[in-house]
């Protein structure tokens, strides 16, 4: 089975491909000095069954690459096309929060069905929808989630004594739970309300937090805004240390430093998205998704 990387994700393809013993090829890309871009696919090695690796953070033109890469190859003969989104954009606006608001999630759910049969990604933000599938209207079986939890899990777990686990927000909580049980961590989670970009309030769960090294964790961290003001009111409250474990580096502009400077110690996050904090990798989990839902779709 061949799986289709861009350039800029070469590493994270080569890592999935050695742990899942697949072929790589590169879609070349031509950027027009008007802007447009021009792809080309692997035309005499593409088969029947490919997968697309293409993690999400930065979604716009990323989107327009999946129109044009996920076309040529069913235009080349592929049968089943497989998208690998480690980190799968727009899932947040999940309803009109305003009258006219774009519900996102629904639109670009519903362009990645059109183009793919199957869709792995890692720890999608899935809020007020349950599943995948509600998202991206394929079917069950190949709307596939993996999460980065467990494996963050394993880190901590390594690298601080009895932790206290805290979700900076109630969609945490799935995250966070799924994390303790590993290990049999103490766990909490806040309440957010979120104002603005970069004006979030929290407020910290009842849980006793003085002197707990405490790893606050979450599916994403953007601006940093919420981990931070997380940390300052655990730090208040005399937790010993506060580190942030996130699925997704997103990290926009001074988003490291926002956290640093709420006193954050360490920040690590796994490579769905490339970035100096990665300690994690997905590679061998999404190797694995891969080769399981073959064997068992039977293509
Ligand atoms: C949303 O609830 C997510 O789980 C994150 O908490 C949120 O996206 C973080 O955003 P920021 O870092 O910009 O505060």
């Amino acid at each position: 089975m061949m799986l289709l990387y861009f350039e800029d994700e070469q590493m994270s393809a080569q890592r999935i491909a050695l742990a899942g013993d697949l072929q790589l090829a590169c879609i070349e890309r031509h950027r027009f000095p008007d802007g447009e871009i021009k792809l080309r696919l692997p035309f005499d090695a593409l088969g029947k069954n490919a997968v697309i690796l293409r993690t999400l953070n930065n979604p716009n033109e990323k989107l327009i690459e999946l129109l044009l890469a996920a076309q040529t190859a069913r235009a080349l003969g592929a049968a089943h096309l497989t998208l690998v989104a480690p980190y799968l954009s727009y899932m947040r606006q999940d309803i009109a929060f305003a009258p006219g608001e774009a519900i996102s999630q629904r639109i670009i759910g519903r362009f990645l069905a059109d183009l793919f049969d199957t869709v792995i990604t890692v720890d999608p933000h899935l809020h007020r929808v349950a599943t995948l599938q509600e998202a991206i209207p394929i079917a069950a079986e190949n709307a596939i989630v993996l999460s980065g939890a467990p494996l963050l899990a394993d880190l901590i777990a390594t690298h601080r004594t009895n932790p206290l686990l805290v979700g900076p927000d109630e969609e945490s909580a799935q995250w966070i739970a799924l994390a303790a049980s590993r290990h049999g961590f103490d766990y909490a989670v806040c309440r957010k309300v979120r104002n603005g970009d970069r004006a979030v309030q929290v407020a910290l769960p009842e849980a006793a937090v003085a002197g707990r090294q405490v790893v606050l964790l979450d599916d994403i961290a953007s601006t940093g805004h919420t981990v931070a003001q997380a940390a300052r009111l655990l730090l208040a409250a005399g937790a010993v240390s506060v580190d942030v474990a996130v699925t997704h580096a997103l990290f926009a502009g001074d988003a490291l430093q926002v956290m640093k400077d709420a006193g954050v110690g360490e920040v690590w996050s796994t490579d769905c998205i490339a970035h100096p904090s990665n300690a994690i990798s997905m590679a061998a989990t999404i190797a694995l998704a891969i080769g399981q839902h073959r064997t068992q779709a039977g293509y």
